[in-house]
């Protein structure tokens, strides 16, 4: 049976401790939420309590420069030669990343774009709606991963293309605790089922580098025949991944 981990802690004190990866899945603080305004859904008949995105929290765009800079080099250290790293982010800090992962040597193979099927209007009336988010691909040198005959029939027998159609977290999948959302940024299973299946070999050992509620370990253990350790600091979350890849209890670290 394929092993799975949750390891509660920074990822930037435990990840030295933590071995080494074939693929690395990471959903790094966006860096953004002062950018949202609080919205009172009730208005449109759906209440959300607002999760908790202290963790998105910099002092300064130079902050979250040096915080990128420092999880970067260590994912990169990490990885297995001809392992690969799958950052997910906006446009807000694609150059940061892009700057970073090349900084480190990793080679850039693509910048997957996810398309929301059912992203949410822009209330400001003075930007477009975003409607994408990037999956940045890289690699350590040649003899990465992607099961190309796999991506080919996912995309109905055509070569798959950097662009993919996703609908983002349903409600029926968003986890919550007492009605309470817990990860706005909780990313949709049939994206994370995606990567898994296409850019994880069958065997391998990956890392899911910022935890949230363990989109992509949950995705790992429906794929099956690949063992995966998360990293998440905040102890609720953590629980919760716990929770998610182990209903009975006892058998996840
Ligand atoms: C964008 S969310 C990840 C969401 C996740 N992909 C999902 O679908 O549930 C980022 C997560 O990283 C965690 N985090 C932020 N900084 C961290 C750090 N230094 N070490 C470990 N986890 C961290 C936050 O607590 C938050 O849960």
């Amino acid at each position: 049976m394929a092993e799975h981990q949750v390891v509660e802690g920074d990822l930037l004190t435990v990840l030295p401790t933590l071995g080494v990866f074939d693929f690395i899945y990471a959903d790094p603080p966006y860096g953004i939420s002062h950018l949202s305004r609080p919205i009172d859904f009730g208005k449109m008949g759906v209440y959300q309590v607002p999760p908790d995105t202290s963790y998105d929290t910099f002092a300064s765009e130079e902050d979250y420069t040096r915080f990128t800079c420092k999880w970067v080099r260590w994912v990169a250290s990490c990885l297995s030669p001809g392992g690969s790293v799958v950052v997910s982010t906006t446009h807000h800090h694609l150059d940061t990343l892009l700057s970073e992962l090349k900084g480190c040597g990793l080679k850039h193979l693509h910048n997957i774009v996810w398309l929301k099927t059912n992203a949410i209007p822009n209330m400001s009336a003075k930007l477009l709606m975003h409607t994408h988010e990037y999956l940045l691909w890289f690699s350590k040198g040649g003899g990465w991963y992607m099961d190309y005959h796999w991506l080919k029939s996912w995309n109905g027998g055509k070569q798959c293309r950097d662009v993919v159609s996703f609908p983002m977290t349903s409600e029926s999948e968003r986890v919550r605790v007492d009605g309470k959302m817990i990860c706005r940024a909780q990313k949709p299973s049939a994206l994370m089922e995606w990567i898994a299946r296409g850019f994880t070999r069958p065997g391998s050992r990956l890392l899911e580098a910022f935890g949230g509620v363990g989109s992509f370990a949950v995705a790992v253990k429906n794929v099956g025949e690949r063992s995966c350790v998360v990293v998440e600091k905040d102890p609720t979350r953590a629980a919760i991944i716990r929770g998610r890849l182990d209903p009975g209890g006892g058998e996840i670290g």
